[in-house]
């Protein structure tokens, strides 16, 4: 395994310490007492890699680790390729710059234009990916499929870039042609790299009328993969590029060895790439000598780097370096080498995206909220937990013309349809985009208590925890799935943010700003609030829940049922109604305009 300790700036220039951060402080604003940062060491090949920004365009108001904008990410690349690849006219380098997916869903800039990402699309394809494909977030409906399909597969900057390998659109039709291409082959411009890239999604199930997704395990046996790997057998390609949306680390599917252990029996010394996403981490897998992956977090905050030397030599393992840079204009600024991000490209993105805020005035306030609230970065029973905030007090809110005082209730919603950490500062339009995208009705049943109340727990037992994925993210952003050979040290130093503290095969310090661990706790699938009358355990009460949890619910009560009393009559569909009232989100928005008052008097 290799394990780069240094700084990669001391692997390529030899300087001292001293000059490094000599080097560094000036590379940053004089004033700025900032922590050194883990610079980067290029390659021949080198790539730049997105993925899952759901919208993330505007950057993270309220979190400055994460302050760039689309356009400032522009001006990186733009810089990066001049001033680090192109930098040293002696040394040839190719940059390459790859984007696995997930782009609706998260953020008012996408969420609150119909169709979804109308105006955000645009502004994501000003970045000239050399490489994308797309993610489940763009096969949600037949909608969005065909918004992809035309605006970005087929536009004229990307239909040679676009690819994916086991999806396919269906036209109107109804023929079935490649959502984009199937592979595609190119030689790298300057270091003349021949490369083969695939593209492929998980096994998503849910696909809609206008797009067709088949399992990899599956595609990779039809007859054009199997003629293409004819047509360039390992003495044709250099480099196996494969990018696509699915897990780099994936415990119960394994799609992904799967398709690595396909790859490598037919090209045994190839190097093969891989990049992936969907489960919204930091990560890097090394397969073996010859072949890694590297995903590169969620909703911008993170620009994954990674590069690879000795590609062609006969004689030695090739090197591969990766980095996770946090998205922010610190970082861009330091590893592109420059004094003044901006450029003109970039400049003209970010006005877009401003301009775009307010015709869509994500940035209408609400209220404020006192405390930031977290996920997963705090105990669920801490009252700096978003699930507590929603147990103790917002769910508690509903009110319909059903609610009666007089019949105890409990209220349950699934964790996932929460997804993000509510910070401090201002509440607004945007910051419901961003912690509750989706709407949702309630429904109820009349249950005895003695089945009620056992709910929670059934659904919270582990065989629920991937049947319930939806979205699927949140319960895979678990660090229980990560294998953790290597023992990392957990960073406790209070004076640096708390963020990415990344452990993954290369080992501890892939991340380029060193950060005070945030630890993150599980998260139950569902949580719930209790307002009971009586302990009677055959009281009668409502069970209220969010509509998109039935089938979860009805499963539940009967298996409790016939555990508890033989003979038990098993509900049906007939026995959950609506409840109505307010959705989540407006108990989120009532809740912050109610506290925001009293903060004021
Ligand atoms: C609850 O809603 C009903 C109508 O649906 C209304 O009559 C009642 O006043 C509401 N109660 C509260 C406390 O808001
Ligand atoms: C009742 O529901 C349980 C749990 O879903 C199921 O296993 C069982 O087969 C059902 N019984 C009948 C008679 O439908
Ligand atoms: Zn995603
Ligand atoms: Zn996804």
């Amino acid at each position: 395994m290799i394990v780069f300790k240094t700084f990669g700036l001391c692997t390529l220039f030899g300087l001292t310490t001293a000059q490094i951060q000599q080097n560094i402080q000036n590379s940053l604003s004089v004033h700025d007492e900032e922590p050194l940062l883990r610079g980067l060491k290029l390659g021949e090949l080198n790539f730049i890699h997105t993925t899952d920004t759901h919208g993330w365009y505007g950057s993270h108001k309220a979190q400055s680790d994460y302050d760039a904008d689309w356009g400032d990410f522009i001006s990186f690349i733009q810089h990066f390729r001049n001033n680090r690849i192109h930098g040293n006219k002696l040394i040839k380098r190719d940059l390459l710059v790859i984007d696995t997916g997930d782009k609706h869903d998260g953020n008012g800039l996408t969420d609150a234009t119909s169709p979804n990402g109308l105006e955000a699309n645009e502004i994501f394809n000003s970045l000239d990916y050399d490489l994308l494909t797309l993610g489940n977030h763009e096969l949600y409906s037949a909608e969005r499929a065909v918004f992809e399909y035309y605006t970005t597969a087929m536009s004229y900057r990307f239909k040679d870039k676009y690819i994916s390998s086991n999806v396919n659109f269906i036209t109107a039709t109804g023929d079935e042609v490649p959502f984009g291409n199937k592979w595609r082959y190119f030689v790298t411009p300057y270091t003349r790299h021949r490369i083969l890239a695939l593209s492929f999604i998980f096994n998503f199930k849910t696909p809609n009328s206008r797009a067709k997704v088949t399992p990899l395990v599956e595609e990779i046996k039809k007859e054009w993969f199997l003629q293409l790997i004819n047509k360039y057998p390992s003495n044709k390609i250099d480099v196996l590029l494969v990018f696509g949306h699915l897990s780099a680390t994936d415990p119960v599917e394994h799609e992904i060895n799967y398709l690595y252990d396909v790859l490598r029996s037919f090209y045994p010394d190839t190097v093969i790439q891989f990049f992936g996403g969907h489960s919204h981490i930091r990560d890097f897998v090394k397969f073996d000598d010859r072949s890694t992956c590297l995903q590169s977090g969620r909703f911008s905050d993170t620009v994954g780097f990674i590069s690879i030397n000795n590609i062609k030599s006969k004689h030695s393992e090739p090197i591969f370096f990766r980095r996770y840079l946090d998205f922010n204009k610190r970082s861009f600024k330091f590893h592109a080498k420059t004094k003044h991000l901006s450029t003109k490209v970039g400049n003209y993105v970010s006005s877009k995206i401003n301009v775009l805020r307010t015709i869509l005035d994500l940035d209408h306030q609400y209220g404020i909220v006192p405390q930031t609230y977290y996920m997963m970065a705090r105990p669920l029973d801490s009252e700096s937990n978003i699930y507590y905030l929603f147990k103790s007090e917002i769910l508690l809110s509903l009110n319909s013309s059903i609610t009666d005082p007089a019949i105890g209730r409990m209220i349950m919603i699934n964790t996932g349809a929460i997804r993000y950490d509510l910070y401090k500062g201002p509440f607004t339009k945007d910051s419901e985009y961003i912690v509750l995208p989706f709407e949702n009705t309630w429904n109820y049943m009349i249950l005895p208590l003695k089945i009620a109340s056992r709910i929670e727990e059934f659904l919270n037992e582990y065989p629920y925890v991937m049947k319930m994925l939806s979205p699927p993210e949140v319960f895979q952003n678990n660090i229980l799935i990560k294998k953790n050979e290597i023992d990392c040290p957990v960073v406790d130093k209070p004076d640096l943010s708390e963020g990415y503290t990344t452990v993954d095969d290369f080992g501890c310090d892939g991340d380029d700003t060193p950060h005070n661990t945030q630890i993150l706790y599980n998260v139950p699938n569902v949580i719930q609030s209790n307002q009971l009358v009586s302990t009677n355990p055959d009281s009668l009460i409502h069970f209220i829940f969010v509509s998109f949890l039935t089938d979860d619910i009805l499963q539940a009560v009967n298996s409790i049922g016939s555990d508890i009393s033989p003979g038990f009559q098993n509900y049906t569909s007939v026995d959950v109604n609506i409840y109505g009232g307010q959705s989540a989100k407006q108990l989120l928005r009532e809740y912050i305009i109610q506290i925001s008052q009293t903060q004021d008097k």
